[in-house]
């Protein structure tokens, strides 16, 4: 039995974009482990996309679950070294720019095994992000970066990351969410939630937006005006329900706030509004390939590719009430050209550059 490639998945993003990889390299014949580190665990952070995007069962879950940056990165660091030593990894595949990812890749590399990193050099340019400091750690650490967008192709070049390493591969993100186009139904999810048909749909997690009491009810203030002009359906992330509640969230007659949903329903509530109003990475790339107006609450994005080639648009939050306005009278958003390789293919040629670096 060959030694695996060794995919280390254990947030909620990295299953989405994970996916397509293990489907293309499971095609191929490659044997491969997959690790979930219990960063995510909730049944609807976790174990509903393996159901649904038809991802292997893990074949370890390490169980590390939530902590402080520090206490989280070191656990993950300690159970990922002990889970390389034990099986011997031919290549390990991070993906994104989570406390997982920066740990696997470190942990490996201290090792001597390869790392390739999916959806490297992406950058924000904003080291108050822990995804910032874990992209661009994960990058240096890297032996094969795979890129998803053009302009990380000069980032990576910027930071001294030799071409040789470079890959532009383009989305698995965007694989899934192809593959999985005819499931998403916005008639079914709103019926199963009873939800309105017109509705703004939202979500919020980012730590400068959420973690702060004061900051999360100026939020909640601005997604109750947007509420008097549409109705809100907010799938709260599990980070931001003490402080969003505690500010009053639900106390609008027109906000609905709902748990997590599972990738289909949600992707299926996503194409069924007016708008999304988000700090998600992902639904940045999703709203841009949907064509739905997408409303970043955030002052930067390490996804510029979704303001210049998609419908994203960076807002402050004395801008977003407005933009959504703007958005209900706006009659017929113009389609834009989608990102270069973002054709539901990026999960294959991952797959034959991995293979090629396996010098088979
Ligand atoms: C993490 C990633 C972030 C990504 C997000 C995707 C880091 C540094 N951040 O943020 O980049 O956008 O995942 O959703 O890796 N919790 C639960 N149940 C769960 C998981 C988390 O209740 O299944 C709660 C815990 O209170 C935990 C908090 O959420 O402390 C934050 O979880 P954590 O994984 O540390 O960070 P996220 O905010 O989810
Ligand atoms: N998502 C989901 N259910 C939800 C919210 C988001 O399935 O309730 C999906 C979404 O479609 C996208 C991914 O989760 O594919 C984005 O993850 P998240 O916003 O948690 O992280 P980020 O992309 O910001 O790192």
């Amino acid at each position: 039995m060959p030694s695996p490639v060794l995919h280390v998945i254990g947030a909620r993003p990295n299953f989405i974009k994970a996916a397509p990889v293990v489907a293309a390299l499971g095609e191929r014949g490659v044997a491969q482990r997959v690790v979930h580190t219990g960063q995510h665990y909730d049944e609807r952070m976790s174990d509903i996309f393996f159901r649904e995007l038809g991802l292997p069962e893990p074949d370890v879950d390490l169980g590390v679950g939530s902590g402080s940056h520090g206490r989280q990165t070191g656990a993950l660091l300690a159970a990922l070294e002990e889970e390389f030593t034990a099986s011997s990894p031919r290549s390990v595949i991070v993906y994104g720019d989570v406390n997982s990812t920066l740990a696997a890749a470190l942990a490996a590399a201290k090792l001597g095994v390869p790392v390739a990193h999916v959806e490297a050099g992406l950058r924000s340019f904003d080291m108050t992000m822990p995804e910032e400091i874990n992209r661009r750690l994960t990058d240096q650490l890297a032996d094969l970066c795979l890129v998803t967008s053009p302009e990380a192709v000069g980032h990576l070049a910027n930071e001294g990351i030799a071409v040789d390493r470079v890959h532009l591969v383009g989305n698995p993100m965007i694989d899934t969410l192809l593959a999985n186009l005819d499931r998403f139904d916005p008639a079914a999810v709103q019926a199963a939630h009873g939800l309105p048909s017109r509705y703004v749909a939202a979500t919020l997690h980012r730590p400068a937006n959420v973690d702060d009491p004061g900051t999360a009810a100026r939020l909640v203030a601005r997604l109750h005006e947007i509420a008097d002009l549409v109705d809100v359906v907010i799938p709260v992330h599990p980070r931001s329900r003490g402080t969003l509640t505690a500010a009053g969230l639900d106390r609008h007659p027109n906000v609905h706030a709902i748990e997590p949903l599972g990738y289909v329903e949600f992707v299926g509530l996503v194409r069924g509004a007016v708008a999304a109003v988000t700090d998600s990475g992902g639904v940045q790339e999703e709203t841009t390939m949907l064509g739905v107006p997408c409303l970043t609450l955030r002052p930067n994005t390490e996804r510029p590719i979704t303001l210049t080639h998609g419908t994203n648009r960076l807002v402050t939050p004395d801008e977003v009430v407005p933009a959504v306005r703007k958005v209900l009278e706006q009659r017929h958003p113009v389609p834009r050209e989608t990102p270069p390789l973002w054709d539901g293919k990026a999960g294959p040629r991952i797959a034959d550059v991995i293979i090629g670096s396996l010098g088979e």
